[in-house]
């Protein structure tokens, strides 16, 4: 509930054209001050000034990032239903709400084409490594029956690279949450999500050893092929536990040791794969027990790459 003055602040906050035109086009999917004032073709003082407002009001939250900041429709309950409710009353057909979402398409293409563009260029070498182990589709699937219709409130994978953890999981949790520290990483990751309209699933640039904003709050966190870019992967993994709630779990999926050299200079991995007992030691000294895992093989006569998935529950 909320107080009588409060309530008529946000309705104000709500009550004004370009802001109404902002929550609508938020509601399509998380945006940058330069996306929003390009679609709404405004200064971006202008811009700016509406959009504190509406975060002064609760209805919409900010997220900086380096030099830009996103905005998004508040997850807080009293909030999205409010939003959700005037947005249900607005009739979209309305010539400049038409004009706003041609403009957030134009926006969009471009973003994909920067995406691309990037992506093209790192593609080459993720599927050289990609071709040295088990096909993807028998590694998701392992993925997959690990979850066994477990759904978790808050799915935290870190190093998300292009989110593709957040895709295969959908459905197994009700917030997702993909960071990386690559911007560029993040910007494909961004431009997918932002083109399905998912507004439970969203990426944030940062750093594994800087997850303070997410302490204790994930029931479930993924490594995806992460740890071995690590000098210390058991730091790394300290790190990852700090974000579970009690009892919470981190799945672990990465390369068992190997002997590709070239790894080393041509993707930047710091570890030639990580042991079992490196594992359970590393669990161990961050308070996680490996409940499971399992191991599947390459068919690579010549040496290829066997991946592992573990699977780890916080014990405090
Ligand atoms: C091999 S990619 C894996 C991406 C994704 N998990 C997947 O499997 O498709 C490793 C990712 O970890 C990210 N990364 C490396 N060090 C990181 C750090 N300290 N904090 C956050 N992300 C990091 C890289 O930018 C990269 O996107």
């Amino acid at each position: 509930m909320t107080a009588l003055i409060e309530f008529v602040e946000i309705l104000r906050a709500a009550g004004e054209i370009t802001r109404l035109r902002l929550l609508a086009l938020l509601s399509e999917s998380e945006l940058s001050v330069k996306d929003l004032t390009e679609i709404l073709d405004q200064s971006q003082p202008r811009v700016s000034r509406h959009l504190r407002l509406l975060t002064e009001s609760g209805l919409v939250t900010r997220h900086a990032e380096g030099a830009w900041a996103f905005f998004r429709l508040s997850d807080e309950p009293g909030a999205s239903i409010l939003v959700e409710h005037l947005l249900e009353q607005l009739d979209r057909t309305d010539t400049v709400l038409q004009a706003d979402v041609g403009r957030l398409d134009a926006v969009r293409r471009d973003h994909r084409a920067r995406a691309a563009t990037y992506f093209s260029k790192v593609a080459k070498d993720w599927d050289r490594v990609r071709s040295l182990h088990a096909p993807e589709s028998a590694v998701e699937q392992a993925i997959l029956d690990m979850m066994d219709g477990q759904r978790a409130e808050l799915f935290i994978d870190l190093g998300t690279g292009t989110g593709r953890m957040l895709e295969l999981l959908d459905g197994h949790f009700k917030k997702g949450v993909g960071i990386d520290s690559s911007r560029e990483m993040i910007s494909v990751a961004r431009s997918k999500f932002e083109n399905t309209g998912q507004q439970h699933v969203f990426v944030r640039l940062g750093d594994i050893g800087q997850l303070e904003e997410y302490r204790a709050s994930a029931d479930f966190v993924m490594l995806h092929q992460v740890l071995h870019h690590f000098d210390d992967p058991g730091q790394a993994l300290q790190n990852a536990r700090y974000t579970l709630k009690p009892g919470g779990k981190i799945a672990v999926v990465d390369f068992m040791p190997h002997e590709l050299e070239f790894l080393r200079e041509e993707q930047a991995h710091r570890r030639l794969g990580l042991s079992h007992a490196q594992m359970v030691a590393w669990a161990g000294a961050a308070n996680l027990r490996v409940s499971s895992h399992k191991e599947i093989p390459h068919n690579k006569p010549g040496g290829g790459l066997t991946v592992c998935i573990w699977h780890l529950t916080d014990q405090s």
